[in-house]
């Protein structure tokens, strides 16, 4: 099969990648020069793990190349952005692009899929209309669907071929026929259902995951006032056999599970009352966390705090939509000086962790990076002007903190 790629970013690129190396004639397309300048050297712009050697090696055997804009192929694959307005509703100005850039090329027996995480109704309200300016007619003369990406940055060639792939068609054999173009790649299930289901199983996905976190953030501000340890409550809890309560911490951030749910809220708003009400939840955690830094400081004079970690999520270098980063905004504008130590961050936040905590008179733990565990505590201790410590993630071994000397407060329980 030729199949023709749209948007070769942290899905697209992967994705045209794998196809490539497993017997397919593939083009990607991007709007970005630069993304189609390294690709004619075989090379990536972005960071994952071993997506370089794929790419080099597709590119090397001559069955991956880049073009400014589509060309005939038999598939085409749409994975360009679809981020989050001010006014939190999905911007599709990319989907529309992209799906108008197909036209010209659109052929009878074609396969059109979009990946993109879209709101429910795309592929038909959106897709659909501009793609039958062909005079070909979706599910009749060319197959058209959604098939949802659900891989993690950092193991997205993993799990490209072991995930279970949803293939949601307009018509049963649209399903069918989306379904082929994955097999050569796809060991896990792949899972037919219909566009509008398959677009709503993604968001659910996520929103499943916010509203989650969402109780478990609001337990731990019930908990706080109560005078209970959240983390003791949430274990005996999960003792109980039909309990998982997840952890709290200092908000939701990536450009996934923070961005997500408001798809949902958008299409239904009187009814996405829970949904909306979580993001809200998780929203208001960096000024909840951040007014808690501010009452541990009261009685300090131009406190200076250090905080460790700033991406979204511990072991990436992801500052999108992060919570820490907001908290270090908050207290900044409350009129403390904030440092930041994240090594995932080396260019703007990396240097030196021991200048990065001299005089400070608070560490706050923001996200549990592995390396963090080993945090040289004594020596930290004895550059700092007071020795306290604000983990907002559980992480810190709080016997190891109070053997060096120092306060050690807990998110979700002090
Ligand atoms: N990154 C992830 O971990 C992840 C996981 C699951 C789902 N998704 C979803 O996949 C989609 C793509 O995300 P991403 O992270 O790959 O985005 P990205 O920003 O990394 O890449 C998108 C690429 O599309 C290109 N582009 C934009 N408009 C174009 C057009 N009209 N024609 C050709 N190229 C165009 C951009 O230049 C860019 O290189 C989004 O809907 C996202 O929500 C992402």
């Amino acid at each position: 099969m030729k199949i023709c790629v749209v948007g070769l970013g942290y899905i697209g690129l992967p994705t045209a990648a794998m196809f490539a190396t497993h017997g397919h004639q593939v083009v990607g397309v991007d709007k970005n020069p630069k993304v189609l300048e390294a690709l004619s050297r075989g090379e990536i712009i972005i960071e994952e793990k071993d997506l370089d050697k794929l790419v080099k090696q597709a590119v090397t055997d001559g069955s991956l190349c880049g073009s400014e804009v589509p060309v005939e192929a038999d598939a085409f694959i749409i994975a360009v952005p679809t981020p989050i307005t001010a006014a939190k509703t999905a911007k599709m100005d990319y989907v529309k692009a992209a799906t108008e850039s197909i036209l010209p090329v659109l052929r009878k027996g074609n396969v059109v899929i979009l990946e993109s995480t879209s709101p429910v109704g795309t592929v038909e309200e959106l897709m659909l209309p501009i793609l039958e300016r062909s005079g070909l007619k979706a599910g009749v003369d060319f197959a058209l669907g959604h098939s949802p990406e659900r891989v993690i940055p950092g193991s997205i060639l993993y799990e490209l071929v072991h995930n279970s792939r949803i293939a949601g068609g307009l018509t049963p054999a649209c399903a069918e026929k989306i379904a082929a173009v994955y097999k050569c790649f796809v060991e896990g299930e792949i899972l037919l259902s219909d566009a509008r289901t398959a677009e709503m199983a993604k968001l659910t996905e996520n929103t499943f995951r916010d509203v989650n976190i969402a109780f478990a953030n609001e337990m731990a501000q019930i908990c706080e006032n109560l005078g209970i340890n959240t983390w003791e409550l949430i274990r005996l809890c999960n003792m109980h056999p039909r309990v998982n309560i997840l952890q709290p911490g200092p908000g939701v951030g990536g450009h996934c599970i923070a961005v997500d749910p408001w798809f949902i809220v958008e299409k239904q708003p009187e009814t996405a009352k829970l949904i909306h009400t979580s993001r809200l939840i998780n929203d208001a955690r960096p000024t909840q966390v951040a007014t808690k830094v501010l009452s541990y400081l009261e009685h300090v004079s131009d406190p200076q705090v250090t905080v460790l970690g700033v991406t979204y999520k511990p072991d990436v270098d992801d500052l999108r939509e992060s919570p820490v980063l907001e908290i270090v905004t908050l207290l900044t504008a409350a009129g403390v000086s904030v440092r930041v130590y994240d090594p995932f961050v080396s260019d703007k936040f990396g240097g030196d962790l021991m200048k990065a905590v001299t005089g400070s008179d608070l560490l706050v733990l923001g996200v549990h990076h592995s390396q963090f565990k080993q945090l040289p505590l004594a020596e930290i201790g004895a550059v700092m002007r007071s020795k306290q410590i604000y983990d907002t993630r559980r992480f810190i071994d709080e016997e190891a903190a109070q053997a060096a000397g120092f306060t050690y407060y807990l998110l979700g329980r002090d």
